[in-house]
């Protein structure tokens, strides 16, 4: 089980740590929490206490008990220290080497490569020549930052601030502890449901959400590869990722076509996830068709096959593809294996479509590995596994 130092500071911010800290329990971490003198006043440790089944720790001698020793073991003990909210005064405190009082300690005994800080603070203080030298500071000695979210803050200012998001934080701790598997590595994704237009309100496309390939994205970047993501029309939430994947939005074919040979040469791994249109309407229509006859018969024609000409121009690159199929899934999948030149198919039925979980078979030129039905989330890091492997 891995252990969690959560360090809550003086932030009107510290009460969100309690949803932090539950949702931290939750997905399995022993967490356990130091909290400054000033914080108790926005939230009590109790909650915490309740939250996590661990006693609070505040001060050096808390109930005539010597904690700073305790402490400084729990310190180099604890997996990560995550001080969330992290004050001015803390992140300055931390810079500049100064200790006197518990968390102060206790971050001066830790390894500033496994601290994670989550700043929340007045937004001219964020701004503040001082702050931006110690975060520079902290970052050249190996400590992460989650940068604060814009927006109203306590004080009626608005700006940059606000403590992150929790499951932005969330997903902070999940990048920390992924093993670095493909680190060094280049990802190109595409994802979602490209449309194409028949007029300038009417398009053609389909259900897929975007989820698996927005799933494939965050696993590889939590595994410390540089991810790029081409992604078309999906109402996924994606401010969570945006500042660590570079993500292209795109919403016809041609788009996602240009967009990704734009980024092909330099890609170590390519996964198509996204559900290409394989037609397009012959003629566009300016103006909106109105309607006329009791039939309207639409001339389509072939659009381009991306992950074909992938294949065609494939130098190092290993290049997966998804197969949707609703029928003879195997043969299907082995045949666009051969005819698009992939290295990997990811086959699965129609079902998976626009739904938050699934099963794939995943089949290679060697291997063919059945996975059975979970979340998008999970998946992803199950089908890493098996590209890794092969
Ligand atoms: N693909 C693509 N460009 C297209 C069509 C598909 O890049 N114009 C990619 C998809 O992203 C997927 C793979 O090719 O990785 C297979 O897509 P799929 O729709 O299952 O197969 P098609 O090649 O379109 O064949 P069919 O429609 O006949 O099943």
């Amino acid at each position: 089980m891995k252990k969690i130092l959560l360090c809550i500071t003086g932030s009107i911010a510290a009460y969100k740590s309690a949803d932090l800290a539950s949702k931290l329990v939750s997905k399995g971490y022993d967490v356990h929490v130091i909290m400054t003198r000033n914080s108790t006043k926005f939230i009590t440790p109790m909650v915490f206490e309740t939250l996590t089944k661990n006693r609070v720790y505040i001060e050096l001698f808390q109930d005539d008990e010597y904690t700073h020793l305790t402490h400084i073991s729990s310190a180099q003990e604890a997996d990560l220290i995550l001080v969330a909210p992290a004050t001015y005064n803390i992140i300055g405190k931390m810079a500049c080497g100064i200790a006197d009082d518990l968390l102060s300690s206790i971050l001066a005994a830790a390894s500033p490569d496994k601290v994670i800080m989550a700043p929340a603070m007045n937004v001219n203080m964020y701004n503040n020549q001082a702050l931006t030298d110690n975060i520079e500071i902290l970052k050249n000695r190996g400590a992460s930052f989650i940068v604060p979210d814009e927006g109203m803050l306590a004080c009626g200012d608005v700006g940059k601030g606000r403590m992150r998001n929790i499951p932005s934080i969330l997903e902070s701790v999940n990048a920390f502890f992924c093993e670095k598997l493909l680190l060094g590595k280049n990802i190109l994704i595409t994802a979602g449901a490209t449309r194409e237009y028949l007029d300038p309100i009417r398009f053609i496309s389909n259900s897929s959400s975007g989820l698996m390939g927005l799933s494939i994205a965050k696993a590889c970047r939590n595994m410390g590869a540089e991810v790029t993501l081409i992604l078309a029309n999906s109402h996924l939430n994606t401010d969570t990722i945006k500042e660590s994947i570079n993500i292209v939005d795109v919403c016809t074919v041609r788009e996602m076509y240009e967009a990704t040979i734009a980024n092909y040469k330099e890609a170590d791994i390519v996964f198509a996830a996204a559900a290409v249109s394989d037609y397009k309407p012959k003629n566009y229509s300016e103006q909106k068709i109105k309607k006329a006859d009791d039939t309207l018969i639409l001339e389509m024609e072939r659009n381009i096959d991306i992950l074909f000409e992938l294949g065609k121009t494939k130098t190092h690159q290993k290049l997966i593809g998804f197969a949707a199929e609703s029928e003879n899934l195997l043969e299907n999948a082995l045949k666009k294996l051969e005819r698009k030149n992939l290295d990997m198919i990811i086959a699965n039925g129609l079902s998976n479509f626009g739904s938050k979980s699934g099963g794939v078979t995943i089949i290679s030129r060697d291997n063919i590995t059945n996975i059975p039905e979970q979340d998008k989330e999970t998946l992803a890091y199950e089908i890493l596994k098996a590209v890794i492997k092969e």
